[in-house]
């Protein structure tokens, strides 16, 4: 799996690629990251990577020829050439984690930042096979984005996380029927006067994991309803669980 970020700021990556638990993944090479400066392809002594926009307005636009000629040099590196080019911009899909799936599944592609007011829309119209947002507000840059898509991208690779598997007991997982992840507690048993719910010091696992599925169920019932529904047309609700929704329907489970 290979990703070549295209990016005027390529210095912001080095804390990202070096850090945490993702780090192995990119060092060893399993998400292998490239980084691309538009400037080294722009022409002149400036280096010119931006201009201002046809029509006037405020801020500056990326300038395609730097960004076409880069994204060459990446296609004459990467095999296939059809491997996506994927752009950061408000004007696509919000990324989620279906989509994150499909991506760590994906032999990779290419992202594109954009910065100032964005880019050439030509270059875009010719290059760009994907977009993805990040919700709605805006960036000064796309790199948030691109680290956002790797990060999420990376820890879903086998033997990444030290927990092997845990990624499964994440929020939105499907083998937690897409439902929202549970409280989580650890030593103290006491702090400050609060105590750990007595279910999770019970050492019985079974009905351990039934508090936390009824926490699960619970909090996305009351902070996404639209997950529990979705689970429930999928057919991963049993009669337990419906049970447990009707008996507190309209009763506060935890903080939102
Ligand atoms: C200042 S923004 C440009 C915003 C653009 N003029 C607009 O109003 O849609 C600069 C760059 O940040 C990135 N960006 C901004 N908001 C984003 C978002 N919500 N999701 C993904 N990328 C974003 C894009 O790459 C964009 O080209």
């Amino acid at each position: 799996m290979r990703f070549d970020v295209i990016t005027l700021f390529p210095e912001v990556f080095a804390p990202f690629l070096t850090s945490g638990v993702t780090r192995r993944a990119y060092e060893s090479g399993l998400v292998d990251v490239k980084l691309w400066n538009p400037r080294d392809f722009a022409d002149g002594n400036y280096r010119r990577v931006d201009d201002r926009p046809f029509g006037g307005g405020p801020g500056m636009v990326m300038l395609a020829e730097p960004l076409a000629l880069c994204l060459a040099a990446i296609r004459a590196e990467r095999a296939p050439c059809s491997d996506p080019v994927v752009l950061f911009s408000p004007v696509g899909a919000a990324l989620n984690h279906a989509a994150v799936e499909a991506w760590s599944e994906s032999n990779g592609a290419v992202l594109i930042c954009g910065r100032y007011e964005g880019i050439d829309q030509r270059f875009i119209d010719t290059s760009v096979t994907h977009q993805i947002s990040l919700g709605d507000f805006v960036l000064s840059g796309g790199e948030l984005a691109a680290m956002v898509l790797l990060d999420a991208v990376a820890r879903l690779q086998p033997g990444v996380l030290n927990d092997e598997g845990s990624h499964q007991m994440d929020s939105f997982n499907p083998a937690l029927d897409g439902l929202l992840d549970c409280p989580n507690y650890t030593r103290p048993e006491d702090w400050q006067g609060q105590t750990v719910p007595t279910e999770l010091m019970s050492g019985n696992h079974a009905r351990i994991e039934r508090w936390r599925r009824e926490q699960r169920l619970g909090l996305t019932q009351q902070t996404r309803p639209e997950l529990v529904e979705k689970a429930r047309m999928a057919g991963s609700l049993t009669a337990k669980d419906e049970a447990f929704l009707a008996a507190v329907a309209g009763k506060s489970i935890a903080k939102p």
